[in-house]
């Protein structure tokens, strides 16, 4: 099968879509041939990705808005229902992130984590899935974090929201197997993105910590936003069909195990 017949006939809507990770997702998807409603409250980068894929003669509609409104929501589900027909796949990838401790996190910051990872996820599910029942069935594909698998002391509250979304995808996939909707998650690993250059460069310099984090990755790289569009690809797609409740890692091994402790077997190895 080629790349454009994958999703040809879906029709999606990506949320998150003018940057980063939603951004590399939206091109994929079109190129697979599917129809795309995407939505971003950065209303000039949103205008540009729409751009660039009609452009390429991709089936494409925009809408500017925040998934943490309801209004938004329902406006770029109608409109992209109306243009292209019923949605069958949605793509949660809209996400913030807050680099804090424990100690001196507010109630402001866990509201802000929480309305936009968890809330605009459920608005936008919610919103979507009647339309998926009555077209027969569809896939959702959440993205998460592996810090929603294993701790992060430096982000506990955006871990957190994670973890909720991983836990969020096993009781969704429960609720609607029978109604054939799909729903599974990635959890990224370190990826390039302005999300993440934004937290690098936050805590320092950013050079160092580049390297530093790069280091961490049994992979030995951060990973592109194109390694966590491949893998929704595949779990949007019919041939992930058996495919439901599965939180993915696409970390390049960086959740797989201790990474640090492979100095033993070198030692044993040189002795
Ligand atoms: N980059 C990483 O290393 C990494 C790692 C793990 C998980 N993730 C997750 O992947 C997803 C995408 O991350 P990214 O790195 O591409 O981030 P990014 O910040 O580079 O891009 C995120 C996009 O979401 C949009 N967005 C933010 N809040 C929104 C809102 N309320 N309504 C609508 N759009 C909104 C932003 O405008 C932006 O275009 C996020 O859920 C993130 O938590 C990223």
């Amino acid at each position: 099968m080629t790349i454009s017949e994958r999703l040809r006939g879906k029709v999606v809507l990506i949320t998150g879509a003018a940057n980063g990770i939603g951004a590399a997702t939206a091109t994929l998807f079109a190129k697979a041939g599917a129809a795309i409603g995407l939505i971003d409250k950065d209303a000039d980068g949103l205008a540009k990705m729409a751009s660039t894929l009609s452009g390429a003669g991709h089936k494409v509609h925009a809408v500017p808005g925040s998934v943490t409104e309801p209004a938004d929501i329902k406006r770029v589900v109608d409109e992209t229902v109306e243009r292209f027909g019923p949605i069958t796949v949605l793509v949660n990838n809209a996400g913030v992130t807050l680099t804090r401790p424990f100690m001196d996190t507010t109630m402001a910051d866990i509201d802000f984590l929480v309305g936009v990872n968890l809330k605009g996820l459920v608005l936008a599910s919610q919103a979507v899935i009647p339309h998926m029942i009555a077209a027969g069935g569809g896939a959702i594909v959440h993205d998460a974090s592996n810090a929603g698998i294993v701790g992060r002391p430096w982000q506990p509250f955006y871990g957190a929201t994670k973890a909720g979304i991983v836990s969020l995808t096993k009781s969704m996939a429960l609720a609607h197997a029978r109604d054939g909707v799909r729903v599974n998650c990635i959890c990224p690993g370190s990826i390039d993105t302005p999300m993440l250059r934004g937290a690098l460069a936050s805590s320092g310099n950013f050079d160092q910590n580049w390297r530093r984090t790069s280091m961490v990755i049994p992979m030995g790289r951060i990973g592109e936003a194109d390694d966590i569009a491949f893998a929704t690809l595949f779990l949007a797609s019919d041939e992930a069909k058996y495919i439901t409740g599965v939180a993915l890692p696409v970390d390049g091994g960086r959740t797989a195990g201790v990474a640090e402790t492979s100095h033993l077997t070198m030692e044993s190895q040189s002795s």
